[in-house]
C-alpha cells in the first residue's frame, strides 16, 4: 500500500491537526424572540430549550450569550393580534418591540451585534411577508413598506437589517432608502436564497404568525431548484447586500456551497426551527446523541461553505466548543 489514510485519523492530536474545518462561538448568529410586556420568559412547545423573552428578563439571558463568546443576535418580535392589520403598519411604528429592542441591546450591550428581521408576516393578519391584496401577495407596495421598515431598525441602531421575505427588488430599494437617509452604517444580511420549506413550522408557532391562506410558494424557492439560487444571491449582491444566506440549512447543504463558490461576499446559512426540532425531538426519545448531532449538523453546515450560521443551538454549541478546550 502506498497509502494509509487511517494514519491520519490514529490520534486525537492527529485528527485536529489536519482537521479541514473548524468553527467557533464567534461564527454563530443567535435568533431571538421577543415579546412586549415583564418579566416573560415562555417556552415555545415544538422548540423545548427555546424561549419568547420580554426585554427585562433578556438582559441576562444576553449576558450569559456574551460570555460564551456569541456575540450577534437576530431579532424577531411577536407581535399581539390587535396590532395586526392589512396595512401592517405596526411594521414601521418607531416605538415598536423590534426598534425598541433595537435600541435597549444596543444601549445595554454596545458590543453586540444587532440583526433585526425585516418582513411583515409577524405583523400581517394573514401571516404573509407581503401586504396582500384579493389573494395575491403583492410585490413592490411590499417592497416599499420594508425599506421604510429598514429605515426604522438603523434609525433605532441595527448592525444588520435581515429581510427575509423573498420579495423583487428589496435589497436594491432597501440600500437606497439607507443611503438617502444617511445610515452608511448599517449593513444588509440578505435572505437571499429562502426556500419554501416544511422546516418553518416550529417558528411559526413560536411567533403566531402561520400563513392564515395558502402557502408561500409564490415567493419562497422551490426546494427542486439550483440555479435559481445562484441568480438569487448574484442579484442581491449586486442591489448591495453585505452578507448573503441560504435556508435552510442542513437539506441545503449543496446550495450553500455553489453560493460560496460562485460569489465573494460573506455566506451566512440559517439552521432553522424545524431542523432543531428534528434534533431535540430525537434526543428526547432517546434515538440520537443530541451534543453529537448538533456538533456534526453544525459542522456540516460549515464544511459546505457557510461563514456564519444562524442557530437556535448556537448557546449549546458554544458550551460544548468551551468543553472540549
Ligand atoms: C418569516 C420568517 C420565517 C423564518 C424566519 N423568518 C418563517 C417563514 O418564512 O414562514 C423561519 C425561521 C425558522 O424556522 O427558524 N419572514
Amino acid at each position: 500500500m502506498l497509502h494509509r489514510p487511517r494514519i491520519l485519523r490514529k490520534a486525537n492530536s492527529i485528527r485536529e491537526m489536519v482537521s479541514e474545518t473548524n468553527f467557533q462561538a464567534s461564527n454563530f448568529l443567535l435568533p431571538i424572540f421577543i415579546d412586549e410586556g415583564n418579566k416573560i420568559q415562555s417556552e415555545i412547545p415544538s422548540m423545548p430549550g427555546i424561549f419568547r423573552w420580554s426585554l427585562d428578563l433578556l438582559e441576562k439571558e444576553l449576558e450569559s450569550v456574551l460570555n460564551l463568546g456569541i456575540r450577534s443576535v437576530l431579532l424577531f418580535a411577536k407581535v399581539p393580534d390587535k396590532l395586526k392589520n392589512e396595512s401592517c403598519k405596526e411594521a414601521i411604528n418607531p416605538e415598536g418591540l423590534l426598534p425598541k429592542s433595537i435600541r435597549f441591546i444596543k444601549e445595554k450591550f454596545p458590543e453586540m451585534i444587532v440583526m433585526s428581521d425585516v418582513a411583515l408576516d409577524p405583523y400581517s393578519p394573514y401571516g404573509h411577508d407581503g401586504l396582500v391584496k384579493d389573494g395575491k401577495i403583492l410585490n413592490d407596495e411590499t417592497v416599499e413598506i420594508l425599506s421604510m421598515m429598514s429605515e426604522v431598525h438603523a434609525e433605532a441602531g441595527a448592525d444588520f437589517v435581515a429581510p427575509s421575505d423573498m420579495m423583487d427588488g428589496r435589497i436594491l430599494a432597501i440600500r437606497n432608502t439607507l443611503e438617502k437617509n444617511h445610515l452608511t452604517e448599517t449593513g444588509i444580511l440578505s435572505y437571499s436564497a429562502k426556500y419554501a420549506s416544511c422546516l418553518y413550522g416550529p417558528f411559526r408557532d413560536a411567533l403566531d404568525s402561520a400563513p392564515g391562506f395558502g402557502d408561500k410558494k409564490s415567493y419562497q424557492m422551490n426546494p427542486a431548484n439550483r440555479l435559481e439560487a445562484i441568480k438569487e444571491v448574484q442579484m442581491d449582491v449586486n442591489e448591495g447586500a453585505d452578507i448573503v444566506m441560504v435556508k435552510p440549512a442542513g437539506f441545503y447543504l449543496d446550495i450553500i456551497r455553489e453560493v460560496k463558490d460562485a460569489i465573494h461576499v460573506p455566506v451566512a446559512a440559517y439552521q432553522v426551527s424545524g431542523e432543531y426540532a428534528m434534533i431535540k425531538a430525537s434526543a428526547a426519545n432517546g434515538w440520537l446523541n443530541e451534543e453529537s448531532a448538533v456538533i456534526e449538523s453544525l459542522l456540516s453546515i460549515k464544511r459546505a461553505g457557510a461563514d456564519i450560521i444562524a442557530t437556535y443551538y448556537a448557546k449549546k454549541a458554544a458550551e460544548l466548543l468551551r468543553k472540549s478546550k
